[in-house]
């Protein structure tokens, strides 16, 4: 029986990921096949592959809340359990809901809500010039991007009128970053992952600021982790949301939802 060169090149490719220690060699071989236009572009996208880059990095994209995301070099590639984040947000979202995304890396979590929603006001942000760069081209005319730090980049007239903030920024503790996967701790910046001494740093100034750009009954969304979601739910309370907490044991994924109580309520 004769092997087609794609079925050969399948199997070579998925030997050398086996053998790099790529636990879903299959699936990724078939992804690599697929995406490479000659056999010189799948030979590199190999090489590149089995020395450790992320496989998202190698082929540009990554598949998120069934859509594909362009992912730039460097750039933080978005998680599956991500997708919690978002179909909570879509959960209180209507078409036309003001909608700031901050620490939105690739704008991941702003593109699939729109998919889901229909047309939003997205106003994406990050601290990042490559992540800012990738925004822009996934996001183009879907919504604005803007460089800075967390609220800091957002026009004034904002304030005070943005229906959701959706956040999934840094929460890994810094003690905790060594032991991440390679992929992660090498591939991707550290100002992706450290959330400071117990994780909680950036979403502590998430929390504080939220009340001056949500509208009264707005509501702020952030990924935690299990562990830290009772410490995440405290420092939303201080800063006068109402916390509850959302979990998908399939995806390990937690999401904390903070409501803006009305000043008069307060
Ligand atoms: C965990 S990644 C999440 C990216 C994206 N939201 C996602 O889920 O794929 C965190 C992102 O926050 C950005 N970031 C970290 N600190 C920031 C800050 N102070 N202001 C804005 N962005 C920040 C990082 O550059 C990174 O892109």
């Amino acid at each position: 029986m004769s092997v087609s060169p794609i079925e050969l090149s399948h199997a070579l490719v998925v030997s050398r990921l086996r053998a790099a220690g790529c636990v879903f060699a299959e699936d990724e071989a078939r992804l690599l096949v697929s995406a490479a236009r000659t056999a010189a572009e799948l030979a590199a996208m190999v090489d590149r592959r089995t020395t450790g880059l992320p496989l998202e990095h190698v082929l540009g994209w990554a598949e998120f809340y069934g859509l594909r995301i362009g992912v730039e070099p460097g750039v933080f590639v978005p998680r599956p359990r991500t997708e919690l984040l978002v179909t909570h947000a879509a959960r209180l979202a209507r078409p036309g809901a003001v909608v700031a995304d901050l620490c939105c890396g690739t704008g991941a979590v702003g593109i699939a809500l729109s998919a889901v929603v229909g047309p939003i006001e997205l106003h994406a942000v990050d601290i990042d010039p490559a992540a800012v760069r990738c925004a822009r081209r996934n996001l183009a005319s879907a919504g604005r991007v803007y460089e800075g730090d967390l609220y800091r980049p957002l026009p004034d007239h904002l304030r005070g009128r943005v229906d959701l903030v959706t956040a999934n920024a840094p929460y890994v503790p810094t003690e905790a970053i060594r032991l991440l996967p390679a992929e992660a701790r090498d591939h991707e910046p550290l100002t992706a992952l450290d959330g400071g001494a117990d994780g909680l740093a950036v979403q502590r100034r998430l929390a504080a600021e939220a009340s001056r750009w949500l509208r009264p009954g707005g509501a702020l969304l952030v990924e935690t982790s299990r562990r830290q979601a009772p410490g995440t739910s405290d420092v939303f309370a201080r800063n006068g949301l109402v916390p509850r907490t959302a979990r998908c044991d399939d995806l390990d994924a937690t999401v904390v939802i903070g409501t803006l109580i009305p000043r008069t309520l307060r």
